[in-house]
Protein backbone atom coordinates (compact mmCIF):
# COMPACT_ATOMS: atom_id res chain seq x y z
CA UNK A 1 0.00 0.00 0.00
CA UNK A 2 1.28 3.67 -0.48
CA UNK A 3 1.83 6.26 2.11
CA UNK A 4 -1.49 8.30 0.40
CA UNK A 5 -3.12 5.07 0.51
CA UNK A 6 -2.75 4.28 3.96
CA UNK A 7 -3.00 8.15 5.26
CA UNK A 8 -6.61 7.78 3.99
CA UNK A 9 -7.41 4.54 5.61
CA UNK A 10 -5.82 5.57 8.77
CA UNK A 11 -7.72 8.91 9.04
CA UNK A 12 -11.48 7.07 8.29
CA UNK A 13 -10.18 4.32 11.40
CA UNK A 14 -9.63 7.74 12.97
CA UNK A 15 -12.89 8.78 12.41
CA UNK A 16 -14.98 6.19 13.33
CA UNK A 17 -13.45 4.87 16.51
CA UNK A 18 -15.69 5.51 19.25
CA UNK A 19 -12.77 7.36 21.17
CA UNK A 20 -12.01 11.15 21.03
CA UNK A 21 -8.67 11.42 19.17
CA UNK A 22 -6.67 14.98 18.51
CA UNK A 23 -3.47 15.70 18.12
CA UNK A 24 -1.60 18.77 19.24
CA UNK A 25 1.41 20.69 18.20
CA UNK A 26 4.57 21.53 20.66
CA UNK A 27 2.40 24.09 22.22
CA UNK A 28 -0.45 21.75 22.98
CA UNK A 29 -2.33 23.86 19.95
CA UNK A 30 -4.99 21.37 18.92
CA UNK A 31 -4.07 20.40 14.68
CA UNK A 32 -6.43 17.46 14.58
CA UNK A 33 -9.01 16.18 16.35
CA UNK A 34 -11.68 13.78 15.33
CA UNK A 35 -15.72 13.33 15.40
CA UNK A 36 -15.97 11.74 18.74
CA UNK A 37 -13.95 14.65 20.62
CA UNK A 38 -16.08 17.08 18.86
CA UNK A 39 -18.89 15.17 20.37
CA UNK A 40 -17.56 14.75 23.80
CA UNK A 41 -16.28 18.17 24.39
CA UNK A 42 -19.25 19.49 22.75
CA UNK A 43 -17.26 21.76 20.57
CA UNK A 44 -16.85 21.87 16.63
CA UNK A 45 -13.21 20.87 15.53
CA UNK A 46 -12.94 24.55 14.17
CA UNK A 47 -13.42 26.03 16.86
CA UNK A 48 -10.81 23.94 18.49
CA UNK A 49 -8.37 23.60 16.23
CA UNK A 50 -4.91 26.00 16.57
CA UNK A 51 -6.03 26.79 20.06
CA UNK A 52 -4.95 24.73 23.78
CA UNK A 53 -7.94 23.00 25.19
CA UNK A 54 -7.71 24.65 28.56
CA UNK A 55 -8.62 27.58 26.52
CA UNK A 56 -12.34 26.24 24.73
CA UNK A 57 -13.47 25.96 28.10
CA UNK A 58 -13.52 27.78 31.33
CA UNK A 59 -13.29 24.57 33.56
CA UNK A 60 -10.39 21.84 33.33
CA UNK A 61 -10.19 20.43 36.35
CA UNK A 62 -8.08 17.42 37.28
CA UNK A 63 -9.00 14.72 39.63
CA UNK A 64 -9.28 16.75 42.49
CA UNK A 65 -11.51 19.34 41.04
CA UNK A 66 -8.26 21.63 40.88
CA UNK A 67 -8.42 23.96 38.06
CA UNK A 68 -5.84 22.75 35.63
CA UNK A 69 -3.43 25.82 34.20
CA UNK A 70 -3.38 27.23 30.93
CA UNK A 71 -1.07 24.55 28.53
CA UNK A 72 -0.37 22.26 31.08
CA UNK A 73 -2.75 19.64 30.48
CA UNK A 74 -1.82 15.58 29.73
CA UNK A 75 -0.51 16.36 26.55
CA UNK A 76 2.16 18.69 28.49
CA UNK A 77 2.54 15.95 30.37
CA UNK A 78 3.48 13.30 28.27
CA UNK A 79 5.60 16.02 26.12
CA UNK A 80 8.20 16.89 29.43
CA UNK A 81 7.81 13.60 30.47
CA UNK A 82 9.19 12.05 26.91
CA UNK A 83 6.67 9.19 27.10
CA UNK A 84 3.17 8.27 27.71
CA UNK A 85 0.61 8.79 30.37
CA UNK A 86 -2.44 6.90 30.99
CA UNK A 87 -5.64 7.05 32.28
CA UNK A 88 -5.54 10.82 33.35
CA UNK A 89 -9.05 11.88 35.12
CA UNK A 90 -10.07 15.61 34.25
CA UNK A 91 -13.35 16.87 34.18
CA UNK A 92 -14.61 19.30 31.45
CA UNK A 93 -17.33 22.02 31.11
CA UNK A 94 -18.77 22.15 27.77
CA UNK A 95 -20.01 25.44 26.44
CA UNK A 96 -23.79 24.22 27.01
CA UNK A 97 -22.81 24.16 30.75
CA UNK A 98 -22.96 20.53 31.02
CA UNK A 99 -19.91 19.06 32.91
CA UNK A 100 -17.91 15.42 31.00
CA UNK A 101 -15.57 13.57 33.15
CA UNK A 102 -12.88 12.43 30.58
CA UNK A 103 -10.25 9.57 31.26
CA UNK A 104 -7.35 10.81 28.94
CA UNK A 105 -4.43 8.66 27.66
CA UNK A 106 -1.58 10.96 25.91
CA UNK A 107 1.51 10.56 24.18
CA UNK A 108 4.54 12.38 22.61
CA UNK A 109 4.55 12.28 18.82
CA UNK A 110 8.30 12.60 17.83
CA UNK A 111 10.07 13.89 13.99
CA UNK A 112 13.22 13.63 12.38
CA UNK A 113 15.73 13.13 15.04
CA UNK A 114 13.41 11.76 17.85
CA UNK A 115 12.60 15.19 18.59
CA UNK A 116 9.18 15.83 20.03
CA UNK A 117 7.25 17.52 17.89
CA UNK A 118 3.28 17.25 19.50
CA UNK A 119 1.25 14.34 20.46
CA UNK A 120 -1.67 12.45 20.62
CA UNK A 121 -4.85 11.96 22.81
CA UNK A 122 -6.96 9.52 23.35
CA UNK A 123 -10.09 10.46 25.34
CA UNK A 124 -12.74 8.90 27.12
CA UNK A 125 -16.56 9.85 28.35
CA UNK A 126 -16.36 7.97 31.45
CA UNK A 127 -19.26 10.16 33.38
CA UNK A 128 -21.62 7.37 33.63
CA UNK A 129 -18.89 4.82 34.79
CA UNK A 130 -18.20 7.44 37.91
CA UNK A 131 -21.59 8.14 38.71
CA UNK A 132 -22.37 4.62 38.57
CA UNK A 133 -19.18 4.22 41.11
CA UNK A 134 -20.25 7.16 43.06
CA UNK A 135 -23.74 5.28 43.52
CA UNK A 136 -22.61 2.49 44.07
CA UNK A 137 -20.40 3.52 47.06
CA UNK A 138 -23.35 5.24 48.44
CA UNK A 139 -25.25 2.23 48.59
CA UNK A 140 -22.69 0.59 50.14
CA UNK A 141 -22.34 3.14 52.72
CA UNK A 142 -25.82 3.02 53.53
CA UNK A 143 -25.68 -0.77 53.93
CA UNK A 144 -22.72 -0.19 56.26
CA UNK A 145 -24.63 2.57 58.46
CA UNK A 146 -27.40 0.30 58.19
CA UNK A 147 -26.04 -2.49 59.55
CA UNK A 148 -23.71 -1.00 62.13
CA UNK A 149 -27.17 0.51 63.18
CA UNK A 150 -29.53 -1.86 63.12
CA UNK A 151 -29.60 -5.34 65.98
CA UNK A 152 -28.19 -7.65 62.69
CA UNK A 153 -24.96 -8.88 61.44
CA UNK A 154 -24.66 -10.33 57.97
CA UNK A 155 -21.63 -13.02 57.68
CA UNK A 156 -20.62 -14.94 54.43
CA UNK A 157 -18.28 -17.67 54.65
CA UNK A 158 -16.55 -19.21 51.83
CA UNK A 159 -16.93 -23.26 51.86
CA UNK A 160 -13.53 -24.03 53.38
CA UNK A 161 -15.37 -21.70 56.63
CA UNK A 162 -13.50 -18.74 55.58
CA UNK A 163 -14.76 -15.77 56.86
CA UNK A 164 -15.13 -13.56 53.93
CA UNK A 165 -17.82 -10.72 55.01
CA UNK A 166 -18.74 -9.80 58.59
CA UNK A 167 -20.78 -6.93 59.57
CA UNK A 168 -23.49 -5.23 61.57
CA UNK A 169 -24.19 -4.30 65.18
CA UNK A 170 -25.40 -8.08 66.42
CA UNK A 171 -21.26 -8.90 65.94
CA UNK A 172 -21.11 -8.05 69.79
CA UNK A 173 -23.55 -11.12 70.73
CA UNK A 174 -21.24 -13.38 68.69
CA UNK A 175 -18.60 -12.07 71.18
CA UNK A 176 -16.50 -11.18 67.93
CA UNK A 177 -15.34 -7.99 66.27
CA UNK A 178 -15.50 -7.80 62.43
CA UNK A 179 -12.08 -7.18 62.34
CA UNK A 180 -10.87 -9.89 64.17
CA UNK A 181 -12.79 -12.51 62.13
CA UNK A 182 -12.54 -11.68 58.55
CA UNK A 183 -10.29 -13.73 56.76
CA UNK A 184 -10.13 -15.71 59.89
CA UNK A 185 -12.07 -19.67 59.66
CA UNK A 186 -15.27 -20.77 62.21
CA UNK A 187 -13.12 -23.71 62.23
CA UNK A 188 -10.33 -22.37 64.51
CA UNK A 189 -10.08 -23.47 68.28
CA UNK A 190 -10.50 -20.39 69.44
CA UNK A 191 -13.89 -19.78 68.49
CA UNK A 192 -15.12 -23.42 69.27
CA UNK A 193 -17.15 -21.90 72.37
CA UNK A 194 -19.19 -19.33 70.66
CA UNK A 195 -22.12 -20.15 70.08
CA UNK A 196 -23.07 -18.33 67.23
CA UNK A 197 -19.69 -20.05 65.59
CA UNK A 198 -21.40 -23.74 66.46
CA UNK A 199 -24.65 -22.85 64.70
CA UNK A 200 -22.48 -21.54 61.63
CA UNK A 201 -20.68 -24.76 61.63
CA UNK A 202 -23.68 -26.61 61.81
CA UNK A 203 -24.84 -24.47 58.46
CA UNK A 204 -21.84 -25.19 56.62
CA UNK A 205 -22.52 -28.77 56.56
CA UNK A 206 -25.80 -28.22 55.68
CA UNK A 207 -27.65 -28.22 58.01
CA UNK A 208 -29.51 -24.76 56.63
CA UNK A 209 -32.41 -22.69 58.35
CA UNK A 210 -33.46 -20.76 61.43
CA UNK A 211 -31.80 -21.13 64.72
CA UNK A 212 -32.15 -19.96 67.52
CA UNK A 213 -28.33 -19.23 69.61
CA UNK A 214 -28.50 -18.35 72.89
CA UNK A 215 -25.34 -16.21 74.01
CA UNK A 216 -24.59 -17.50 78.23
CA UNK A 217 -21.60 -14.95 78.08
CA UNK A 218 -23.85 -11.94 76.98
CA UNK A 219 -27.07 -13.21 77.67
CA UNK A 220 -28.14 -12.18 74.40
CA UNK A 221 -30.45 -14.30 72.18
CA UNK A 222 -30.23 -14.44 68.24
CA UNK A 223 -31.99 -15.57 65.96
CA UNK A 224 -29.74 -16.95 62.97
CA UNK A 225 -30.81 -17.59 59.18
CA UNK A 226 -28.62 -19.11 57.12
CA UNK A 227 -29.06 -19.73 53.26
CA UNK A 228 -26.36 -21.19 50.74
CA UNK A 229 -24.86 -19.04 48.86
CA UNK A 230 -23.98 -20.11 44.78
CA UNK A 231 -22.19 -18.48 42.22
CA UNK A 232 -23.64 -17.87 38.41
CA UNK A 233 -23.72 -21.41 37.70
CA UNK A 234 -25.46 -22.66 40.66
CA UNK A 235 -22.50 -24.34 41.94
CA UNK A 236 -22.44 -23.49 46.30
CA UNK A 237 -19.56 -21.69 47.23
CA UNK A 238 -20.06 -20.79 50.50
CA UNK A 239 -22.58 -19.78 52.98
CA UNK A 240 -24.40 -16.63 54.14
CA UNK A 241 -25.98 -15.91 57.49
CA UNK A 242 -28.42 -13.02 59.07
CA UNK A 243 -28.46 -12.85 62.90
CA UNK A 244 -30.87 -10.88 64.25
CA UNK A 245 -30.95 -9.95 67.84
CA UNK A 246 -34.24 -11.23 69.30
CA UNK A 247 -33.65 -10.92 72.72
CA UNK A 248 -36.56 -8.44 73.27
CA UNK A 249 -38.51 -10.61 71.34
CA UNK A 250 -37.89 -13.69 73.14
CA UNK A 251 -38.28 -11.82 76.75
CA UNK A 252 -41.84 -10.62 75.89
CA UNK A 253 -42.58 -14.14 74.94
CA UNK A 254 -41.27 -15.23 78.01
CA UNK A 255 -43.37 -12.68 79.62
CA UNK A 256 -46.95 -13.35 77.89
CA UNK A 257 -46.34 -17.04 78.28
CA UNK A 258 -46.11 -16.62 81.79
CA UNK A 259 -49.00 -14.24 82.08
CA UNK A 260 -50.87 -16.73 80.40
CA UNK A 261 -50.25 -19.35 82.87
CA UNK A 262 -51.02 -16.92 85.42
CA UNK A 263 -53.99 -16.49 83.90
CA UNK A 264 -55.41 -20.19 83.33
CA UNK A 265 -54.31 -20.59 87.03
CA UNK A 266 -56.69 -17.98 87.87
CA UNK A 267 -59.57 -19.21 85.40
CA UNK A 268 -59.06 -22.81 87.35
CA UNK A 269 -59.25 -21.15 90.49
CA UNK A 270 -62.21 -19.30 89.88
CA UNK A 271 -64.12 -22.40 88.17
CA UNK A 272 -63.22 -24.50 91.15
CA UNK A 273 -64.79 -21.22 93.35
CA UNK A 274 -68.04 -21.30 91.20
CA UNK A 275 -68.10 -25.38 91.50
CA UNK A 276 -67.99 -25.11 95.42
CA UNK A 277 -70.43 -22.53 95.47
CA UNK A 278 -72.85 -24.71 92.90
CA UNK A 279 -72.12 -27.55 94.78
CA UNK A 280 -72.93 -25.66 98.71
CA UNK A 281 -75.87 -24.41 96.75
CA UNK A 282 -77.71 -27.96 96.04
CA UNK A 283 -76.76 -29.45 98.69
CA UNK A 284 -78.75 -26.35 101.28
CA UNK A 285 -81.30 -26.63 98.77
CA UNK A 286 -81.87 -30.48 98.75
CA UNK A 287 -81.33 -30.01 102.30
CA UNK A 288 -84.63 -27.02 102.81
CA UNK A 289 -86.62 -28.87 100.41
CA UNK A 290 -86.42 -32.26 102.46
CA UNK A 291 -87.20 -30.35 105.61
CA UNK A 292 -89.84 -28.71 103.88
CA UNK A 293 -91.39 -31.84 102.68
CA UNK A 294 -91.16 -33.80 105.76
CA UNK A 295 -92.40 -30.28 107.73
CA UNK A 296 -94.90 -28.45 106.33
CA UNK A 297 -96.38 -31.09 103.76
CA UNK A 298 -97.11 -33.10 106.76
CA UNK A 299 -98.40 -30.27 108.60
CA UNK A 300 -100.93 -29.67 105.69
CA UNK A 301 -101.42 -33.21 105.40
CA UNK A 302 -102.74 -33.50 108.60
CA UNK A 303 -105.01 -30.45 108.47
CA UNK A 304 -106.04 -31.80 105.17
CA UNK A 305 -107.49 -34.93 107.22
CA UNK A 306 -108.38 -33.41 110.32
CA UNK A 307 -110.68 -31.58 108.53
CA UNK A 308 -112.14 -34.49 106.32
CA UNK A 309 -113.24 -35.55 109.81
CA UNK A 310 -114.66 -32.39 111.29
CA UNK A 311 -116.75 -32.53 108.30
CA UNK A 312 -118.40 -35.95 108.44
CA UNK A 313 -119.41 -34.71 111.81
CA UNK A 314 -121.55 -32.12 110.61
CA UNK A 315 -124.68 -31.97 108.56
CA UNK A 316 -124.85 -28.36 108.21
CA UNK A 317 -124.55 -27.69 103.70
CA UNK A 318 -123.36 -23.88 104.70
CA UNK A 319 -120.70 -25.26 107.26
CA UNK A 320 -119.75 -28.29 104.89
CA UNK A 321 -119.40 -26.00 102.00
CA UNK A 322 -117.43 -23.51 103.91
CA UNK A 323 -115.32 -26.76 104.90
CA UNK A 324 -114.84 -27.53 101.03
CA UNK A 325 -113.25 -24.05 100.24
CA UNK A 326 -111.01 -24.54 103.09
CA UNK A 327 -110.13 -27.86 101.61
CA UNK A 328 -109.47 -26.95 98.49
CA UNK A 329 -106.97 -23.86 99.71
CA UNK A 330 -105.35 -26.31 101.36
CA UNK A 331 -104.50 -28.79 98.17
CA UNK A 332 -103.59 -25.34 96.49
CA UNK A 333 -101.17 -24.59 99.22
CA UNK A 334 -99.93 -27.92 99.23
CA UNK A 335 -99.25 -27.93 95.61
CA UNK A 336 -97.82 -25.05 95.18
CA UNK A 337 -95.16 -26.04 97.86
CA UNK A 338 -94.69 -29.35 95.65
CA UNK A 339 -93.71 -27.02 92.91
CA UNK A 340 -91.54 -25.39 94.84
CA UNK A 341 -89.97 -28.06 96.64
CA UNK A 342 -89.86 -29.24 93.30
CA UNK A 343 -87.88 -26.20 91.71
CA UNK A 344 -85.67 -26.15 95.00
CA UNK A 345 -83.85 -29.43 94.13
CA UNK A 346 -86.17 -32.34 92.16
CA UNK A 347 -86.14 -35.46 93.70
CA UNK A 348 -85.62 -37.63 90.58
CA UNK A 349 -83.01 -35.73 89.19
CA UNK A 350 -81.08 -37.62 91.24
CA UNK A 351 -83.56 -41.20 90.97
CA UNK A 352 -84.12 -40.90 87.66
CA UNK A 353 -82.25 -38.50 86.00
CA UNK A 354 -82.04 -34.94 84.02
CA UNK A 355 -84.51 -35.60 81.42
CA UNK A 356 -87.24 -37.05 83.92
CA UNK A 357 -86.54 -33.79 85.84
CA UNK A 358 -87.21 -31.63 82.84
CA UNK A 359 -89.93 -33.84 81.52
CA UNK A 360 -91.71 -33.08 85.23
CA UNK A 361 -90.83 -28.94 84.60
CA UNK A 362 -91.76 -28.69 80.84
CA UNK A 363 -95.32 -30.21 82.43
CA UNK A 364 -95.52 -27.35 84.99
CA UNK A 365 -95.16 -24.72 82.30
CA UNK A 366 -97.88 -26.69 79.61
CA UNK A 367 -100.31 -26.62 82.95
CA UNK A 368 -99.45 -22.96 83.82
CA UNK A 369 -98.94 -20.91 80.42
CA UNK A 370 -100.19 -23.42 77.64
CA UNK A 371 -96.80 -23.71 76.36
CA UNK A 372 -96.64 -26.69 74.41
CA UNK A 373 -93.39 -28.67 74.41
CA UNK A 374 -91.50 -32.09 73.07
CA UNK A 375 -88.92 -33.34 74.96
CA UNK A 376 -86.59 -35.58 72.84
CA UNK A 377 -84.34 -37.65 75.33
CA UNK A 378 -81.42 -39.45 73.30
CA UNK A 379 -79.30 -39.70 76.38
CA UNK A 380 -76.48 -42.91 75.68
CA UNK A 381 -73.57 -41.38 78.26
CA UNK A 382 -74.48 -41.65 82.10
CA UNK A 383 -74.18 -37.99 83.50
CA UNK A 384 -72.36 -37.80 86.62
CA UNK A 385 -74.40 -35.91 89.65
CA UNK A 386 -72.49 -32.15 89.32
CA UNK A 387 -73.37 -32.82 85.56
CA UNK A 388 -76.92 -33.32 85.71
CA UNK A 389 -77.33 -30.56 88.45
CA UNK A 390 -75.57 -28.14 85.74
CA UNK A 391 -77.65 -29.20 82.39
CA UNK A 392 -80.80 -29.08 84.52
CA UNK A 393 -80.17 -25.89 86.05
CA UNK A 394 -79.85 -24.37 82.77
CA UNK A 395 -82.15 -25.93 80.99
CA UNK A 396 -84.17 -24.46 83.88
CA UNK A 397 -82.61 -20.36 83.04
CA UNK A 398 -83.37 -20.84 79.59
CA UNK A 399 -87.04 -22.32 80.37
CA UNK A 400 -88.00 -19.86 82.62
CA UNK A 401 -87.10 -17.32 79.80
CA UNK A 402 -88.86 -19.09 77.56
CA UNK A 403 -92.41 -18.62 80.42
CA UNK A 404 -91.06 -14.54 80.97
CA UNK A 405 -90.14 -13.29 78.03
CA UNK A 406 -90.86 -15.25 74.44
CA UNK A 407 -94.18 -15.42 73.95
CA UNK A 408 -93.80 -18.78 72.35
CA UNK A 409 -96.67 -21.32 71.52
CA UNK A 410 -93.81 -24.45 71.92
CA UNK A 411 -90.55 -25.43 73.11
CA UNK A 412 -88.48 -28.40 71.69
CA UNK A 413 -85.71 -29.53 74.07
CA UNK A 414 -82.99 -32.48 73.10
CA UNK A 415 -80.84 -33.94 75.62
CA UNK A 416 -78.30 -36.21 73.37
CA UNK A 417 -74.73 -37.60 73.50
CA UNK A 418 -72.48 -36.39 70.68
CA UNK A 419 -69.08 -35.16 70.50
CA UNK A 420 -67.59 -36.91 73.64
CA UNK A 421 -69.98 -35.32 75.79
CA UNK A 422 -73.74 -34.01 76.29
CA UNK A 423 -75.72 -31.91 73.94
CA UNK A 424 -78.62 -29.69 75.62
CA UNK A 425 -80.74 -27.69 73.19
CA UNK A 426 -84.00 -25.55 74.29
CA UNK A 427 -85.52 -23.91 71.23
CA UNK A 428 -88.45 -21.78 71.23
CA UNK A 429 -90.70 -20.51 68.48
CA UNK A 430 -91.12 -17.45 70.71
CA UNK A 431 -90.43 -13.71 69.59
CA UNK A 432 -86.52 -13.93 69.51
CA UNK A 433 -84.03 -11.19 70.63
CA UNK A 434 -80.80 -9.36 69.68
CA UNK A 435 -78.13 -11.39 71.66
CA UNK A 436 -75.57 -8.11 70.94
CA UNK A 437 -77.71 -5.45 72.04
CA UNK A 438 -76.21 -4.31 75.70
CA UNK A 439 -77.16 -6.34 79.00
CA UNK A 440 -79.30 -5.20 81.41
CA UNK A 441 -76.66 -5.12 84.57
CA UNK A 442 -79.45 -7.38 86.68
CA UNK A 443 -79.89 -9.75 83.68
CA UNK A 444 -78.20 -12.44 85.09
CA UNK A 445 -79.61 -15.33 83.15
CA UNK A 446 -77.60 -15.66 80.04
CA UNK A 447 -74.39 -15.06 82.17
CA UNK A 448 -74.93 -18.14 84.35
CA UNK A 449 -75.67 -20.41 82.07
CA UNK A 450 -72.45 -20.06 79.97
CA UNK A 451 -70.48 -19.50 83.83
CA UNK A 452 -72.10 -22.77 84.51
CA UNK A 453 -71.02 -24.56 81.22
CA UNK A 454 -67.55 -23.34 81.12
CA UNK A 455 -66.81 -24.13 84.70
CA UNK A 456 -67.88 -28.13 83.68
CA UNK A 457 -65.38 -27.29 80.92
CA UNK A 458 -68.02 -27.05 78.08
CA UNK A 459 -69.44 -23.93 76.10
CA UNK A 460 -73.01 -22.16 75.92
CA UNK A 461 -74.38 -20.82 72.25
CA UNK A 462 -77.58 -18.48 72.35
CA UNK A 463 -78.56 -18.09 68.54
CA UNK A 464 -81.81 -15.65 68.83
CA UNK A 465 -82.89 -13.06 66.05
CA UNK A 466 -86.20 -10.71 66.53
CA UNK A 467 -89.24 -12.62 65.22
CA UNK A 468 -87.20 -15.85 64.68
CA UNK A 469 -87.19 -17.54 68.28
CA UNK A 470 -84.50 -18.34 70.57
CA UNK A 471 -82.11 -21.34 70.36
CA UNK A 472 -79.96 -22.21 73.24
CA UNK A 473 -77.30 -25.10 72.70
CA UNK A 474 -75.06 -26.72 75.61
CA UNK A 475 -72.28 -28.74 75.57
CA UNK A 476 -70.60 -30.34 78.35
CA UNK A 477 -67.78 -32.76 77.88
CA UNK A 478 -67.47 -36.33 79.35
CA UNK A 479 -66.04 -36.11 82.88
CA UNK A 480 -63.72 -38.47 81.70
CA UNK A 481 -62.43 -36.93 78.72
CA UNK A 482 -62.39 -33.36 80.74
CA UNK A 483 -60.13 -35.40 83.55
CA UNK A 484 -57.36 -36.85 80.83
CA UNK A 485 -57.29 -33.52 79.45
N1 LIG B 1 -86.18 -17.17 75.06
C1 LIG B 1 -86.17 -15.83 75.00
N2 LIG B 1 -87.04 -15.16 74.20
C2 LIG B 1 -87.01 -13.80 74.14
N3 LIG B 1 -86.13 -13.03 74.80
C3 LIG B 1 -85.24 -13.63 75.60
C4 LIG B 1 -85.19 -15.06 75.73
N4 LIG B 1 -84.17 -15.37 76.56
C5 LIG B 1 -83.63 -14.21 76.94
N5 LIG B 1 -84.24 -13.15 76.37
C6 LIG B 1 -83.88 -11.73 76.47
O1 LIG B 1 -82.59 -11.65 77.04
C7 LIG B 1 -82.59 -10.86 78.21
C8 LIG B 1 -81.60 -11.43 79.20
O2 LIG B 1 -82.00 -12.64 79.74
P1 LIG B 1 -81.48 -13.10 81.16
O3 LIG B 1 -79.99 -12.93 81.14
O4 LIG B 1 -82.00 -14.46 81.42
O5 LIG B 1 -82.03 -12.02 82.15
P2 LIG B 1 -83.52 -11.81 82.69
O6 LIG B 1 -84.29 -13.04 82.34
O7 LIG B 1 -83.33 -11.65 84.14
O8 LIG B 1 -84.01 -10.58 81.99
C9 LIG B 1 -84.01 -10.91 78.68
O9 LIG B 1 -84.32 -9.78 79.43
C10 LIG B 1 -84.78 -10.96 77.37
O10 LIG B 1 -84.93 -9.69 76.83
MG1 LIG C 1 -83.66 -15.01 82.70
Amino acid sequence: MKASDLNVVLSSVVETVAEGICIVDEASLVQYANREMEKILGVSRADMTGHLISDITDELLDSDGLLIPRGQGASRLAMTRGRPVYDVEQSFRRPDGSVVNLSVNAAPLRGAGAAVTGAVLSIRDITDRLRAEAELRRSQERLTMLMSNAPIALVALDNSGCVTFCEGRALKAFGVKARDIIGGSVFDPKFAALEGMRALRNALRGDHGISRVHSTTLDIDLELRTQALEDEGGRVVGLIGVAVDVTDRTRAEAAAQESLEQLLVADRSRCQLIDRLVTAQEEERRRIAADMHDDSLQVMGAISLRMARVRARTNDARTREAMDDVQATIELAATRLRHLLFNLRPPMLDREGVAAALREYLEQLRDDTGVHYRLHDRLVLQLSVPQRTNLFRIAQEALVNVRKHATASRVDVTLESRWNGTLLSVRDDGQGFDPDRGRRPDSLGLLAMNERAEMMGGSCEIHSAEGEGTRVRVWLPDPAQVQTA
